[in-house]
């Protein structure tokens, strides 16, 4: 007898701390990462602030849609937005770098972030709405 309510308390208090353990992590869910592959971007950047930079700053500013950088799924539906199959993803996370560089060395923009007003140089600054501004692709 004296076993059995041993056990009991024993079980009782593990299951407390299973229910609490998964409250917490219930809980934290929200805030933690949504997006598998960010490298430049904030990874823990809410999808509000992601698509808005993928398409005002990426689409529009380079007038292109998301399957110049992102590849597609190997079922053929829709893309594959963290794959880095397609070079220009990754010539994109160069050109954000750089873009962070040219503002935070040279217009002194203290804490640069990609979409942020604070931003003196954007992508949209140098493409205006062109993938190559150099003119590249005529040639
Ligand atoms: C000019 C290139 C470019 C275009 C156009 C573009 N993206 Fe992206 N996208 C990127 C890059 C680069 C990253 C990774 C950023 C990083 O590493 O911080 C990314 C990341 C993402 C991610 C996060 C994937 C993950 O889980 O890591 C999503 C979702 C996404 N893009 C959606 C879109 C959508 C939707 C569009 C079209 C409206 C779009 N992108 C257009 C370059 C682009
Ligand atoms: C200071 C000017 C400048 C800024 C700012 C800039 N780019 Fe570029 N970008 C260029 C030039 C010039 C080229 C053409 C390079 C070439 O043809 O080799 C280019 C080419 C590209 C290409 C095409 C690469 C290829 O060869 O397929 C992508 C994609 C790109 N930029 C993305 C971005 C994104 C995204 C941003 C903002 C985060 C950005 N760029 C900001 C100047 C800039």
């Amino acid at each position: 007898m004296k076993l059995n309510l041993k056990f009991t308390i024993i079980a009782g208090i593990a299951a407390a701390i299973v229910t609490g353990a998964t409250l917490t992590t219930l809980s934290s869910t929200p805030q933690s990462p949504q997006y598998v592959n960010l490298k430049v971007l904030p990874k823990n950047i809410s999808a509000r602030d992601l698509q808005s930079i993928m398409v005002d700053d990426f689409q529009d500013g380079l007038g292109v849609t998301c399957g110049f950088c992102h590849t597609e799924n190997k079922d053929g539906h829709g893309l594959d937005f963290a794959s880095d199959a397609k070079p220009e993803k990754n010539i994109s996370r160069e050109m954000m770098r750089m873009t962070l560089g040219i503002n935070k060395k040279y217009f002194k923009v203290k804490h640069p972030l990609i979409g942020s007003n604070a931003l003196v140089i954007g992508c949209n600054t140098c493409h205006k709405g062109q993938a190559f501004p150099d003119g590249d692709e005529l040639k």
